[in-house]
């Protein structure tokens, strides 16, 4: 079996950055399973049709960063049919040899619970909004009420909801680095390689 590292977290916790930052380490394949909630949401129509016949094309779209993006992937993330139609596919993904790193919210509750590895990234609310702020170059107190409400959307709806699995490692990512935050996934992950 290839290895499998998951690896949730609320928006802008930093588990994008640790992903791909492991990913490279290891030399696994990498796949930011928001991507797909981002490009089924920005697709628009039925959502659960969009969900379905998603292309190359509509994940490389470049307006998919955005904040409003990432409003209308939480909406539609909401809806049980559109996630068991993206389920195939990352299952698919998690087998890529010699090992894949996915990162969602549901990676190591529902997609693979069985990953050896699965860490948990957290930051306070207000570093996740000043991140989020610069790296959109955007107000902090409104990033601040995007993400919780983004987060509140997330972690309460029925369908997979934003939780650690509970053997998850977390990691609180709000008084590191960059560096450390990586540092620290990688120790994660050598304990049990
Ligand atoms: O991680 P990112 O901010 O790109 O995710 C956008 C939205 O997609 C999240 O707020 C969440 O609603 C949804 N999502 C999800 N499950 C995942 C990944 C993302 O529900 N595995």
């Amino acid at each position: 079996m290839p290895f499998v590292i998951a690896i949730d977290g609320p928006a802008a916790s930093g588990k994008g950055t640790i992903a791909r930052a492991i990913s490279d380490h290891f030399g696994f394949h990498h796949l930011d399973t928001g991507l797909l909630y981002r490009a089924t949401g920005a697709k628009g129509g039925d959502p659960v049709e969009a969900a379905r016949s998603l292309t190359a094309e509509d994940l490389a779209r470049p307006d998919l960063r955005s904040a409003e993006a990432g409003q209308a992937a939480s909406r539609i993330a909401a809806i049980a049919d559109v996630r068991a139609a993206l389920v195939d596919f990352q299952h698919r993904f998690a087998l890529r040899e010699p090992g894949a790193v996915l990162d969602g919210r549901d990676i190591g509750t529902v997609i693979c619970p069985q990953a050896p590895v699965k860490l948990y990234v957290v930051a306070s609310d207000e570093v996740r909004a000043a991140r989020r702020a610069q790296e959109l170059n955007a107000d902090p107190a409104e990033m601040l009420v995007q993400l919780r409400e983004r987060d509140r959307r997330d972690s309460e709806r029925a369908a997979a909801p934003l939780r650690p699995a509970d053997d998850a490692v977390i990691i609180d990512t709000s008084n590191m680095d960059i560096d450390e935050a990586v540092a620290t996934a990688i120790a994660a992950v050598e304990r049990v390689r």
